[in-house]
């Protein structure tokens, strides 16, 4: 067993929803799907995705170079992030980027004289904001006008226009993403009914666009991750087959990430010590917000389990903290858990999205480990490090 506390993919689990993921798609229905890198970075998640031939859509320019070192091809990478530097825009446009998400008109200008001065042409599509409420956690919605993400609605015209006047663009479409962790598909109805007013309205301004990105967002269960190991991408993508009416040839572009890798990622830390305090009893972890923040960050909920447990053991109250030096590194209040003793194994579970990639090395502690397999974590099935970023 390696030293604790490092992260620990199923790649067998991240099959079974990739499976899930494609066989939801029907053969005529028109939908690329490009995996949100930002969620999860491990070379071993991304090339398992890659080899089911989706894109990607990054953030950065780091990002975008480890994709195409990973090996996702260039032309299925689009380009998103609200402040995207100018070496960034360069790297991309050299690289042959599928399409850039661009967020406001400056950025737009911009793009096209890099383009320019680099005597190349940049496929540009505009993300507007869609004023739709994904009624999720305030700190990751998006598509409300005070959001800083995109160009307002009504300024959608303004700035096709001004995409097919400048010399380096080519306009290929308008992009949208109302917030992440949403879990009643049906909140994305009320995007498409945005998507098709909009649509008219360019059409009558005499503009066509080859596809429309409506963002990623699709939630995972983090309370029961065993009962719903896999999205429901059915009724995800059914929103979408009946909502947009797409014009001939047109596709639609999902950026999914969350719901993707999710579910396959675990946090395993070892309980270091347990307190008996006076009115609680800890739980103290050598995993902290450092290591996975979601908790500290956003008040998320992770189910964690006891894998050391006994049977029989009575289930008792424990909060659950780091070791981390700051009053919010606590995973959970009040948590119903098997007597647990020093020494124990701990899984933070659905930690596979946005959890190694967030880590910090506060405290001056070093970023956790990661490992992978092919189902479920067991202490004896982990020895060989898996590739970590290189
Ligand atoms: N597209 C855009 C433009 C995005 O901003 C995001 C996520 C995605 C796609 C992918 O969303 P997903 O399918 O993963 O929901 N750190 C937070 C989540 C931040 C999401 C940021 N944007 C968390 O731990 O909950």
């Amino acid at each position: 067993m390696p030293q604790t506390p490092f992260y620990y993919y199923d790649l067998a689990l991240l099959r079974r929803t990739l499976d899930a993921l494609q066989a939801a798609i029907r053969p005529d229905d028109p939908f690329r799907v490009h995996y949100a890198f930002k969620a999860c970075y491990n070379a071993d998640v991304a090339r398992t995705i890659r080899d089911r031939g989706l894109g990607a859509d990054c953030v950065s320019e780091g990002e975008v170079a480890r994709l195409l070192e990973l090996g996702f091809p260039a032309d299925r990478l689009v380009f998103a992030g609200v402040g995207k530097t100018d070496a960034a825009i360069d790297r991309a446009v050299q690289a042959g980027i599928g399409a850039f998400n661009v967020e406001n008109l400056q950025e737009l200008e911009v793009i096209s004289q890099r383009a320019a001065a680099l005597g190349q042409t940049a496929r540009v599509a505009l993300r507007i904001n869609p004023g739709v409420d994904a009624h999720t956690h305030e700190k990751i919605t998006t598509g409300l006008p005070e959001n800083k993400f995109g160009i307002a609605l009504e300024d959608t015209l303004t700035a096709i226009s001004r995409a097919h006047q400048l010399p380096a663009l080519q306009f290929v479409g308008l992009h949208f993403h109302i917030g992440s962790q949403v879990l009643d598909a049906s909140l994305f109805a009320p995007l498409c009914d945005v998507i098709n007013r909009l649509q008219d309205d360019v059409e009558a301004a005499g503009f066509t666009m080859s596809y429309i990105n409506v963002g990623g967002g699709l939630g995972i269960d983090y309370e029961h991750p065993d009962e719903h190991p896999v999205p429901d991408f059915e009724s995800y993508f059914a929103v979408f087959r009946q909502g947009l009416r797409l014009r001939p040839g047109q596709t639609v572009h999902f950026e999914l990430g969350r719901s993707i890798v999710g579910q396959c990622g675990t946090l395993i830390t070892r309980v270091l010590f347990v307190k008996e305090g006076k009115e609680k009893r800890f739980a103290i972890l050598d995993a902290g917000f450092t290591d996975l923040v979601r908790v500290a960050m956003y008040g998320a909920y992770h189910a964690i389990e006891n894998l050391s447990a006994r049977p029989g053991e009575p289930v008792e109250p424990y909060d659950v903290a780091g070791p981390v030096c700051e009053s919010s590194d606590v995973f959970a209040v009040d948590r119903p858990l098997p007597r647990t003793r020093r020494g124990d194994l701990f899984a933070i579970r659905s930690a596979g999205a946005y959890g190694h990639v967030m880590a910090s090395t506060y405290n001056y502690r070093p970023l956790p480990a990661e490992y992978s397999g092919d189902g479920p974590f067991k202490p004896e099935a982990v020895s060989v490090p898996a590739q970590k970023r290189q």
